[in-house]
């Protein structure tokens, strides 16, 4: 393991988590206090670029003067009503964003998984009132190495031991197939008491794992044939990432229910959504779902703000163009280290080649100190998700910065 001295101040922030905060999150040292951009800055004033972007929340860019202007502007006037009370945002906002996606209606939500939670409960219900499905029966399928959340509904259907290993008794009802193996899927639908099948366009927290191309077309047609519900969970890949406003839109689909989260708000606060058509959505009638929070007038405008952004911005088609001219430059380093780079538009891992298991962590460790943030997940995978506003000689210069740093290996 390699050990950078930390400044005393750093040290200070990072104990007091340690010491008061619960330990289900294993940082890297850094202790961050400001974001511009593609940049934020350490508490002792040093600059480093962001790869990966809260997870990919912050897609139009750290603090981005639009989003943080609605926010102020409305922060001002009404931030929360609940639902008991209509408000002068959430009409406009649930027109806005079902004209955008082509969906009927939304049902608006704060976090990702909750949103997850929504989609399982409506085509649990349109399983039973629409498909017939005998009550209790009905089942999900869903992909091993899935990632869509830690509610302890959504760990029941984890496939990683971390996940769900005594949390128990987990919640029944889902059947899993291999992500990316239509064969089996269909094999699955086989069953009429399968009411859904959820899944992520590239899987993200697996290590950025892309289908073969072809593979959610296939989807699609496999759900309409055997009446199964399709939902795509675009928590991650969705609203630009992928080098389109939608990662299914590569396949130019439609899902029958749609995940957003994340982006939504544009790191600003937790916003997420469930779209879907009358069909499905009006199964759901009041008091069966909700959420305090859902909807607040708040969420809906910095939501419309952050959407506009990336649309008036241009931002899927800057991922696109980034990200291919990232993952050529990361190749071209022909590195014996890298054993794979692969994703779609900024949304991106490259698989470390070493035989030491903390390999990963250490370039990690070392790219922080050349000024670059990104964070290993699952051992030896390094996801590299800047925001999306990335220019071509930031992209130069950050590919510079993993080339220097990748020494630090040999
Ligand atoms: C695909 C996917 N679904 C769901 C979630 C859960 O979102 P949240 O952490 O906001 O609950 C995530 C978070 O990383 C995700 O990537």
């Amino acid at each position: 393991m390699l050990t950078h001295t930390l400044s005393q101040q750093s040290a200070h922030y990072l104990h007091l988590e340690e010491q008061y905060g619960a330990h289900n999150y294993h940082p890297l040292p850094v202790v961050l206090e400001k974001g511009k951009g593609v940049f934020v800055w350490d508490v002792d004033g040093k600059r480093y670029y962001d790869f990966l972007s809260g997870y990919s929340a912050i897609n139009q860019g750290h603090c981005h003067p639009r989003i943080i202007g609605k926010l102020v502007e409305q922060a001002q006037k009404l931030t929360l009503t609940s639902r008991a009370f209509y408000n002068n945002l959430l009409g406009t906002y649930t027109k806005y964003i079902t004209t955008l996606f082509g969906f009927d209606k939304v049902l608006p939500m704060n976090t990702g998984v909750e949103a997850v939670e929504t989609a399982i409960k409506l085509s649990r219900r349109w399983g039973y009132a629409v498909k017939g499905i005998e009550e209790n029966m009905a089942r999900i399928v869903v992909c091993k190495n899935n990632f869509h959340g830690r509610t302890s509904t959504v760990i029941s259907f984890s496939t990683d031991p971390t996940a769900y290993s005594r949390f128990g008794p987990l919640m029944p009802g889902f059947d899993f197939v291999p992500f990316n193996d239509i064969v089996s899927l269909e094999k699955a639908f086989q069953d009429k008491n399968v009411a859904a099948f959820l899944v992520e366009p590239i899987q993200g927290e697996a290590g950025v794992v892309v289908p073969d191309e072809g593979y959610l077309k296939a989807v699609r047609d496999l759900c309409t044939e055997y009446n199964v519900l399709m939902i795509a969970d675009e928590i991650q890949t969705g609203l630009a990432r992928t080098g389109k406003m939608l990662a299914i839109d590569h396949e130019n689909i439609h899902a029958d229910i749609l995940i957003l989260g994340k982006a939504l708000s544009g790191g600003v606060l937790p916003v997420s959504a469930v779209l879907a058509n009358d069909n499905i959505m009006m199964l759901i009638k009041p008091g069966e779902h909700g959420s305090t929070y859902g909807g607040n007038p708040l969420a809906c405008a910095i939501a419309m703000e952050s959407l506009q952004v990336l649309i008036d911005e241009n931002m899927a088609e800057n991922a696109a163009l980034m990200g291919e001219l990232f993952r050529n430059e990361l190749n071209k380093l022909h590195s014996p280290l890298i054993n794979t780079v692969r994703g779609k538009g900024l949304l991106n891992a490259i698989v470390v080649n070493h035989p030491n298991p903390e390999a990963a962590w250490d370039l990690c460790m070392e790219l922080k100190e050349n000024g670059l943030l990104a964070k290993p997940t699952h051992g030896d995978k390094i996801r590299f998700a800047p925001p999306l506003i990335i220019t071509k000689e930031q992209i130069h210069e950050c590919v510079d910065i993993i080339s220097h740093s990748l020494k630090v290996l040999n």
